[in-house]
């Protein structure tokens, strides 16, 4: 699709740890080998091994994998405030899987050649709707879904069959060994340059999807919800920059034909649902017009780790 693919990304060769189940089948516990070959312990940050349902650490450090294929391994304080409830996610799954955002999913993964391999890990991963765009494009990788959300994990990695989860803080530590990731997904969620940095290949890549200002103008306007701001790119690029070179910037918009009920999931799926009491929002969305027309518009931004 773009003319100009970073060379960078061409030299992520496929390791030679591809993942493929139906071969390989899980390890003993249900988490993809090459996941847990790239995790390390929240704690004491040595590596992981799979240990009777578990991942443990030399220094005896334990955590669960959950039978769905995730392992908790948060530590200290609860979950942040902005992690996604069971009703945010529910609503994502509907709008995603209605196929409203699919040409955002590919213009996400398109720039990515299919021989690509070794671990994708989408930061922030929500239902997994891109890790899986991601892994379906790149036969030979495996995925690891990051999300604070347990819920969230729990959706990504039922989404993905070639996928491990891992529930954790992206703002902390991140447990993962440095440079064990090639392609990195960061999609409507929190960055954090440092972190990203350390745990990709040096010719690994970071592609970010954020929404512009524009963003669904024509519904966030009357129902008075949160805008982007018009500095967001410009801040992003700063944040990053110790850490990242920019490669690339693509924008893309595209018209959206919603129901009422496609407007109330749209909403319930981000932060702004937490700005407006349910009743308010849903007196809102019954002035739209229905069908409710809007414009998606969004800015993929590829970097390269310094
Ligand atoms: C707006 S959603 C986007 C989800 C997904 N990328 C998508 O676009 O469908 C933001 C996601 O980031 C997660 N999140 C928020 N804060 C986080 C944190 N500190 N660490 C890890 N995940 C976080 C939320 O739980 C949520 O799943
Ligand atoms: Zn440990």
């Amino acid at each position: 699709m773009f003319s100009v693919w970073p060379s960078v990304l061409a030299r992520c060769e496929p390791v030679d740890d591809a993942y493929d189940p139906s071969v390989t089948g899980r390890s003993i516990v249900a988490l993809p080998q090459p996941v847990i070959d790239a995790l390390c312990c929240p704690l004491c940050q040595q590596a992981l091994d799979a240990e009777g349902g578990s991942l443990r650490c030399a220094a005896r450090h334990a955590f669960d994998v959950a039978r769905q294929g995730y392992v908790n391994l948060l530590t200290g304080n609860a979950a942040p405030d902005n992690s996604d409830t069971p009703e945010m996610l529910r609503a994502r799954e509907a709008f995603l899987e209605a196929g409203h955002y699919a040409p955002l999913a590919e213009l996400l993964t398109s720039p990515v050649p299919s021989e690509v391999g070794g671990l994708v890990l989408d930061a922030g991963a929500g239902t997994g709707y891109y890790l899986r765009a991601a892994l379906d494009r790149l036969p030979g990788a495996v995925g690891v879904a990051v999300d604070v959300s347990k819920h969230a994990v729990r959706h990504a990695v039922r989404a993905n069959r070639r996928a491990g989860g891992v529930v954790c803080d992206l703002w902390r530590r991140l447990p993962v060994r440095a440079g064990k990731v090639s392609v990195l997904l960061n999609v409507f969620a929190p960055r954090n340059g440092a972190e990203f940095r350390r745990v990709l290949r040096p010719d690994g890549v970071l592609l970010v999807l954020t929404p512009t200002a524009g963003h669904l103008a024509e519904i966030v306007r009357p129902l008075e919800l949160l805008s982007v701001h018009e500095h967001k790119l410009a801040r992003m690029d700063a944040e990053l920059d110790p850490h990242f070179e920019r490669q690339e910037r693509f924008e893309r918009s595209f018209p959206l034909e919603l129901t009422r009920d496609e407007v109330h999931a749209l909403v319930g799926m981000g932060p702004a649902s937490r700005h407006v009491d349910a009743i308010t929002l849903r007196q809102r969305i019954e002035h739209l017009d229905e069908p409710a027309q809007a414009t998606a518009s969004v800015t993929l931004s590829v970097y390269h780790p310094r």
